[in-house]
């Protein structure tokens, strides 16, 4: 960690706690919003001006998301929504996961001799989970919105149909991905309109998406999953060779479900349960950290035992972690004091616990795919919600004449029992396809509630979401602001491979020697013998806003690392316009 970071974090931690005893406001100054691009964020201030929820804010920063980060999420993908209802105190989680088609069977992942198919998981039709983000704006709108989402899709169909202006990873993304996405003429039709791939500065229009979120804010639910729509993606996907039918299509929903919630230190935090892997991840680490005084440690001791929780809780993702509605997660044990306690204990504060040797696969490389925004409103109604289509540009297939890019989601089942996916996590029986199931997540939406402050936060990042969840809820408990928690440098460690990862400059030389002292295997940006990723990648797109209750201030942190991204503030006055 950068030596400043570190000291911040030292000092600020008496402040974090000693503020315990005075009384909270009890309504945000304002409103606040932050996401991984400046029009969706002000999107989303414009619907909070004119009056709508954090709710409808966060349908009108989702979709303008879907249009205008075709990399990282969209309508032909999914994500999960944490909500706090400012009226009734209660806190949901909204699952819009991608479900399974029924016609996929493991069997179609391999190839003739019995290989994992890493095309058919990762490319086209057959990567391509049921999407489910349609059916949370009609959702979110129904249940808890104040606007028709006539108003909260205006932005996003405005911006489709006219057009924004690509941006450098949108450039680069399809550079990578233009040999699959190029298969595929609904595709060629959006992205080669122009004849020539996107650049920078080029406008980017896609009337059929603005099309297709008409018809979703004029007929809800039954615009996108029956009649046109619905026929186009089917006729699309099976043109490919796919095998999509109308049922499926029709019978997607959204689930309503109880976040997962526990304590740390001051903390309530309230978090993605499964078919997320988050939550009860996260779980299991901070409660075996909280038996550290982290503050007090040096941050060579530090790193070792958060990496120590961080190789705990992948080695029970990998076994036990699936849809809930298919197999039995043992959640009650997972996320239980008792049960960290007993995985502290196996923890030598001196050494380096190797995990089972069974792959030494390098973690793949990752890039801008899923976005992830957080809002909170002048009601105090929050909203975390991490979207996505997997890997960049998902499946790279747009059914013709619908606009909408299809996910890849399918990868993140265990498709082959015991074969890392492209995130390098794998899995067995528990996340296994089968019809309708919801394939396991990282995405992490999490709110932290202390008697002084409340925070909304998330980002991408593949299986490192949770990690950087993770670190961006000690930064927040070591009393930094919310900008400050966006910068924050990143590490992870996810078991197997039995590696830690770094950005660029995480770490000094003597703290990766320190870590290397006890043990760890180190594959940092610059070690490109062991397999590193040079020295200027950085993981994730943390988007996040906090509340203090104390001095009644409202505070807003979009990643450094995306010059796109904005987060907003704006005061009562405004926001009561
Ligand atoms: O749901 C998941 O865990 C993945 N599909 C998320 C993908 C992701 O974050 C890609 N980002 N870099």
């Amino acid at each position: 960690m950068k030596p400043f970071l570190s000291l911040l974090f030292v000092l600020l931690l008496p402040f974090a706690a000693c503020a315990r005893d005075v009384r909270p406001t009890d309504m945000p100054p304002g409103h606040a919003v932050a996401s991984a691009h400046a029009l969706a964020t002000e999107a989303g201030m414009d619907v909070l001006r004119d009056g709508g929820n954090a709710f409808d804010a966060a349908i009108a920063v989702s979709a303008v998301l879907s249009v205008v980060e075709p990399i990282s999420s969209g309508i032909g993908g999914g994500g999960f929504f944490l909500l706090h209802d400012a009226a009734t105190g209660k806190d949901v989680f909204i699952d819009a996961r991608e479900t399974s088609p029924a016609s996929a069977t493991p069997d179609r992942y391999l190839t003739d001799n019995g290989e994992f198919d890493r095309d058919r998981a990762e490319n086209g039709p057959w990567a391509a989970g049921i999407p489910g983000l349609p059916a949370a704006f009609v959702h979110l709108a129904d249940r808890y919105g104040s606007m028709p989402l006539s108003r909260t899709l205006a932005p996003a169909i405005r911006i489709a149909r006219e057009g924004f202006p690509v941006y450098g990873r949108i450039e680069r993304g399809y550079r990578a991905r233009a040999a699959v996405m190029e298969r595929y003429p609904g595709t060629r039709e959006v992205f080669l309109a122009n004849g020539v791939p996107p650049k920078e500065g080029d406008l980017l229009r896609q009337p059929d998406l603005a099309r297709t979120l008409e018809l979703l804010a004029e007929k809800g639910y039954d615009g996108f999953y029956r009649g046109e729509v619905a026929d186009k993606l089917i006729a699309g996907v099976n043109a490919e060779g796919g095998q999509w039918n109308a049922t499926e299509l029709a019978s997607y929903e959204v689930k309503e479900r109880e976040p997962i919630r526990f304590r740390y230190r001051d903390w309530d935090i309230v978090t993605a349960p499964p078919p997320s892997s988050g939550g009860i991840a996260l779980a299991q680490m901070l409660q075996i950290l909280s038996g550290w005084n982290l503050a007090e440690l040096d941050e060579v001791q530090r790193t070792h035992l958060v990496v120590e929780s961080m190789r705990r809780a992948f080695r029970d993702r990998t076994f036990y972690l699936g849809d809930p509605d298919f197999v039995k997660v043992p959640q009650r044990l997972l996320t239980s004091p008792d049960y960290a306690a007993g995985l502290r204990a196996t923890i030598n504060p001196a050494k380096a616990t190797p995990s089972d040797l069974l792959s030494g696969a390098p973690t793949p490389l990752e890039s801008d795919e899923t976005t992830h925004f957080s809002i909170i409103d002048a009601q105090g109604n929050r909203v975390a919600g991490t979207q996505t289509v997997n890997l960049l540009f998902g499946s790279g297939l747009i059914p013709p004449g619908t606009g909408v890019l299809l996910n890849n989601e399918m990868d993140d089942f265990a498709l082959k029992p015991g074969t890392p996916n492209a995130f390098g996590v794998m899995g067995f029986e528990a996340n296994a396809p089968e019809p309708g199931k919801r394939m396991l997540s990282s995405m992490t939406p999490t709110f932290m509630v202390s008697p002084q402050r409340v925070a909304v936060l998330g980002t991408p990042g593949g299986s490192r979401i949770i990690t950087m969840v993770l670190l961006g809820i000690l930064g927040y408990d070591a009393g930094l602001d919310a900008q400050a928690v966006t910068a924050l440098p990143r590490y992870h460690h996810q078991w197997m491979p039995d590696v830690i990862g770094a950005e660029s400059d995480t770490f000094t030389p003597e703290v990766a020697e320190g870590l290397r002292a006890l043990g760890h295997q180190l594959n940092l940006p610059g070690d490109t013998a062991a397999g590193g990723r040079g020295s200027s990648h950085v993981w994730g797109n943390f988007q996040t806003v906090s509340w203090d209750r104390i001095d009644g201030t409202l505070e807003a942190g979009s990643d450094p690392r995306n010059p796109v991204g904005r987060a907003m503030v704006e005061p009562a006055k405004a926001a009561a316009r």
